[in-house]
């Protein structure tokens, strides 16, 4: 198979699918790879690396969306709609509950749209977790940043000192982002609860992580409650396809502390903070109702050695079993990839996120 791995171009993107090792894995099986030059070089893979792993090196986007599949980290933009043809494989974060106009160009393309995000193995999402990890630490690293005074913070130290209590972390969701976030924000030393809707998961979260984080179901007057007391909320929840719940609504921050700090991971769902909007690492912040909110849509792009390196290890093998056995084969053989099947033949496949989108949910033809 014939596979392209183009340039990012979403602004402040700095990661690349596919590392110079993985390119080798597949040329080795017999496949031809064309990177887009410039492509891993924030990653810190210059195009050397990639020419030395066996990969062809393409000068412009348009040869490698010609491929027969097309891996990506980010969704495309507009100005890639015109590499858009009936039969391309897609493979990417897609996130289309919140990208309605992506969903659209999609469908009236033809183009096969499959999901790393709603890729699933054993009940869990194994190309988002990655991501998600990085995602989840980082957001106590910011919004521990951001609550310091002079970025117009509530001056609040995240783990306190001897004599004054730490900072209040309450995280909605306790998967990927939120497991990663609870553990950071206990190794600061913050005061740490967890809201979920999955008693299992509370279970597993509260043998698994340090004993200042604590598990409360998820209900609005819990939610209430923490509002009351939180220094930095970090909103991480997630049902896979669809859009994010709107958990926050503007009315509630009433309640908050000025300068406390929402950091709002779910947002490339759409968010969960009624106030939420996305945000971009040149510019990660804005204030709504005194709260400072950080909605960076692609927050692991700010640490691209880790993330490439981490996305390209999760993504390799689907790719190479997709390239391997064919498309069609690939989905019977592999129901969890087939998850991953968000738009085919013009069709929409994923049936919460056609409930999110409003549009008819056609079935998956491979599940
Ligand atoms: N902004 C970014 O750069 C970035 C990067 C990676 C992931 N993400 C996003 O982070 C979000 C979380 O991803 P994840 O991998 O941790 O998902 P996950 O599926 O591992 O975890 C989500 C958790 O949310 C819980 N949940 C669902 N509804 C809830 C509710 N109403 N209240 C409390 N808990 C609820 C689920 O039970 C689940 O445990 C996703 O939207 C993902 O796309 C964003």
């Amino acid at each position: 198979m014939h596979i392209g791995v183009p340039k990012e171009i979403k602004r402040m993107e700095t990661r690349v699918a596919c590392t110079p090792s993985g390119v080798r894995h597949l040329v080795n099986g017999g496949h031809r790879v064309v990177v887009e030059r410039g492509a891993g070089e924030k990653s810190g893979f210059a195009d050397d690396k990639y020419r030395r792993a066996g990969a062809v090196m393409a000068e412009h986007a348009e040869e490698v969306w010609q491929c027969d599949m097309v891996v990506k980290v980010k969704e495309p933009l507009e100005e890639e709609y015109v590499f858009f043809r009936k039969g391309l494989i897609l493979f990417t974060y897609l996130h289309l509950a919140g990208n309605p106009v992506l969903a659209e160009a999609l469908l009236a393309s033809g183009v096969t749209g499959l999901a790393y995000e709603t890729v699933e193995d054993a009940g869990r999402l194994p190309l988002l977790a990655p991501m998600s990890e990085i995602a989840g630490k980082m957001s106590v690293l910011m919004g521990g940043c951001f609550l310091a005074n002079q970025h117009g913070g509530s001056g609040v130290l995240l783990g306190g000192v001897p004599g004054v209590l730490p900072a209040r972390v309450s995280i909605l969701g306790g998967g990927s982002a939120g497991t990663q976030a609870a553990r950071a924000a206990a190794a600061f030393g913050a005061d740490v609860t967890v809201l979920e809707l999955d008693h299992e998961r509370m279970r597993y979260l509260e043998s698994a992580l340090p004993s200042q984080v604590h598990t409360l179901y998820s209900t609005e007057q819990h939610l209430d409650e923490q509002l009351a007391s939180v220094d930095l909320l970090i909103g991480a929840v997630l049902v896979p396809g669809a859009a994010a719940t709107r958990l926050v609504t503007r009315d509630m921050l009433a309640a908050v502390k000025k300068g406390s700090v929402f950091v709002d991971i779910s947002i490339d769902q759409g968010g969960c903070f009624e106030t939420s909007k996305p945000t971009t690492h040149d510019d990660p912040v804005y204030v709504a109702e005194g709260i400072i909110h950080y909605c960076v849509s692609n927050m692991p792009a700010a640490y691209p050695r880790t993330s490439t390196e981490a996305l390209s290890g999760a993504t390799l093998s689907y790719i190479r079993r997709i390239a391997d056995l064919g498309f069609e084969s690939a989905m019977v053989m592999m129901p969890g990839l087939a998850e991953g099947l968000n738009i085919w033949n013009g069709a929409l496949t994923h049936k919460a996120l056609a409930g999110s989108l409003g549009l008819e949910f056609s079935g998956n033809p491979f599940l």
